[in-house]
């Protein structure tokens, strides 16, 4: 009786871990790794698809579940990803694979699981901005620092207008991590050793405000199907 139990509860043990090991098994089942960076070391492969190995640092868990389940279009004009691979815009590509309710939570966490190591980002204290403060910082985004030369934005009306060449902004309130921007504008070369946006110096005010901007842009970018 005694060993039955001890055995029951070891079961027990092995049970409770479980769930974790398929947590990060699942991306390898789905075969997310075939496109994208799951993961630091793997340097070897090119790579079809945006780096993902710090999804945990860089996007909102609620997103990452909705695009899962009803994947859109964030870069219109395609992909160039390390080391410099063209893939072409999205309509010449197959529909990103999308999944029901369950698996996309399921991918979801494991891909929140996927975090940098050793590297704390500078927090983000993120205030709602007044008026008259957003216009000043869309200003800067828009002809100081020429943003939008390369960025999907909205305009007042919540039209999308701006550049195709980087990752759309549209959604980026919605999308991003407050804290992930500022520090992409920061130290870009701790997520990508190579990248096509230009790298500006700027203090952390300037980048906490950028942040702060991105955070009040919502809309969801149009289905890929
Ligand atoms: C056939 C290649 C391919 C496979 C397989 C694939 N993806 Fe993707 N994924 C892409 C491409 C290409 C994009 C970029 C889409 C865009 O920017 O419009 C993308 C975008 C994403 C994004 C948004 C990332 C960002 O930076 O905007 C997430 C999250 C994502 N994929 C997760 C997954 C997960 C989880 C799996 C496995 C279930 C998976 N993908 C399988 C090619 C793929
Ligand atoms: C010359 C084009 C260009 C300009 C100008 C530019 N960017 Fe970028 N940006 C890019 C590209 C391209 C990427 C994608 C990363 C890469 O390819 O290295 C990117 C990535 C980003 C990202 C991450 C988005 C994501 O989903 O991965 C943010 C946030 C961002 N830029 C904000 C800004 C801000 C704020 C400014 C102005 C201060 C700016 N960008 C100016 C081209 C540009």
């Amino acid at each position: 009786m005694i060993l039955r139990t001890l055995a029951f509860l070891c079961l027990g043990g092995f049970l409770s871990i479980v769930p974790s090991l398929s947590y990060a098994g699942i991306l390898e089942d789905k075969d997310c790794g075939s496109c994208h960076r799951l993961s630091v070391e793997d340097t070897k492969k090119k790579f079809s698809g945006p780096d993902l190995h710090f999804a945990g640092n860089k996007f909102q868990p609620k997103w990452l579940k909705q695009f899962l389940q009803n994947p859109g279009v964030i870069r219109p004009a395609g992909i160039i990803t390390n080391p410099g691979f063209l893939q072409g815009p999205p309509e010449n590509l197959p529909p990103h694979p999308s999944f029901l309710e369950k698996d996309a939570r399921t991918l979801a966490n494991s891909l929140t699981d996927l975090k940098i190591s050793g590297q704390p980002l500078e927090p983000v204290i993120i205030e709602p901005l007044s008026k008259g403060q957003r216009a000043k910082i869309k200003y800067k985004f828009e002809r100081t620092f020429s943003c939008i030369s390369c960025h999907q934005s909205l305009n007042l009306a919540g039209k999308v207008r701006g550049g195709l060449s980087g990752p759309s902004l549209v959604n980026a309130g919605n999308r991003l991590q407050a804290d992930w921007v500022a520090n992409w504008l920061n130290t870009p070369e701790v997520y990508t050793a190579k990248s096509r946006m230009p790298r500006y110096k700027m203090d952390s005010a300037t980048r906490t405000e950028f942040s702060q901007f991105l955070m009040t842009l919502k809309k969801e970018p149009a289905s890929r199907r």
